[in-house]
């Protein structure tokens, strides 16, 4: 049995293309989700304690693998909406991703795609309509055409969340994985975010981890408040015909190629990774020595979105620390059986 010592919270275009995940159950109504993990604040001296890494804990196989709710339970209720977070609550998932958007009026709401005809009635950008017209529409009824074997009449006409409406909601109760969207549309999202994690006391109770594939918005909300523990997401592209991968934004080089100094200066503002595993074509772009590798870094390693029960046993084995999922029911019964075996 492997035994693994981390430091870690057990815790656009390409969002258009990872847009339509999950097709996808609870359990009892109101019950809360495993207790935040990040501890009190200390003062902070050494320079990794000022990454969040507080937080750390210890993962001992595959028993705190956590699972992290990719848009609420988005594989049984429609992504991002309060029917998908409470599915989430049911279904105990350690943390609910939600990815955040600006509005044209500046407001922060839970919305994965740049436009809205995907996900709702409406159409157009997200950031060329108000709060307030965004609230008018209907974010549940294109799940049940989608998966009429998921349909539900109350999903039908629920609302797009606002982040302060979640938080007002939800407060303490949960944790949450949210993500800066889109920060080329989005240019004053971090702001707003960390003082509303501030104001809500998500960070000092460790119920909040905030994640993006772009690293001078992480760096910014560090800068902010140096306690929230940030996560950097990776997406590498597979060129079709050379099979040679590179990062989409250029984060790191690709990742057999990336060294210790690639890792330690994500470390300087995160206390982990969030890596795909498969390009669309299906050709695997991380591995188990990558992950090892990410790991002997004390990086905590969130693997993206991962529905396959082969898939998640596969990657739990290779030492991950989290996955996102649409399926968190799933992730706990992969869990529930490795620790059988
Ligand atoms: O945040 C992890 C994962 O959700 C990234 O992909 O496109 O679903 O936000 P996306
Ligand atoms: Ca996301």
């Amino acid at each position: 049995m492997k035994k693994y010592w981390l430091k870690a919270i057990g815790v656009v275009a390409f969002a258009t293309v990872i847009s339509a995940c999950g097709d996808g159950e609870a359990g009892d109504e109101g019950e809360e989700i495993d207790e935040p993990e990040l501890e009190e604040t200390e003062e902070p001296e050494e320079e990794e304690e000022e990454n969040g890494e507080e937080a750390a804990e210890e993962v001992d196989e595959n028993e705190d693998v956590k699972v992290i709710a990719h848009r609420g339970a988005s594989g049984h209720a429609p992504e991002q909406t309060e029917p998908a977070i409470d599915k989430a609550i049911e279904m105990d998932a350690d943390w609910i991703e939600l990815d955040i958007q600006q509005t044209a009026d500046g407001e922060l709401v839970a919305f994965h795609d740049d436009e809205i005809d995907r996900a709702t009635d409406g159409e157009g950008e997200i950031g060329d309509h108000t709060l307030e017209e965004l609230k008018e529409l209907d974010a549940g009824s294109w799940f049940n055409e989608e998966y009429p074997d998921k349909a539900d009449e109350d999903f039908e006409g629920v609302e797009i969340l606002s982040l302060e409406e979640i938080f007002e909601m939800y407060g303490n109760d949960i944790n949450y994985y949210i993500e800066t969207k889109s920060t080329y549309l989005n240019e004053d999202m971090e702001e707003p975010m960390v003082e509303l994690v501030e104001e809500y006391d998500l960070v000092e109770e460790g119920n909040v981890i905030i994640q993006s594939f772009h690293d001078d918005s992480l760096q910014k909300i560090h800068e902010l408040n140096a306690d929230i523990p940030l996560v950097q997401l990776l997406w590498w592209e597979v060129d079709e015909e050379t099979g040679e991968m590179e990062e989409w934004l250029e984060v790191t080089p690709a990742p057999e190629e990336m060294t210790d100094e690639d890792f330690e200066e994500i470390k300087d503002y995160a206390v982990g990774v969030g890596p795909h595993l498969e390009y669309y074509d299906g050709t695997e772009v991380i591995d188990e020595d990558f992950v090892q590798k990410a790991r002997e870094h004390d990086l905590m390693f969130h693997v993206y979105t991962i529905n396959e029960e082969e898939d998640m046993e596969r990657l739990i084995n290779w030492g991950v620390t989290g996955i996102f999922t649409d399926f968190p029911d799933r992730l706990h019964d992969v869990k529930a059986d490795m620790k059988e075996e």
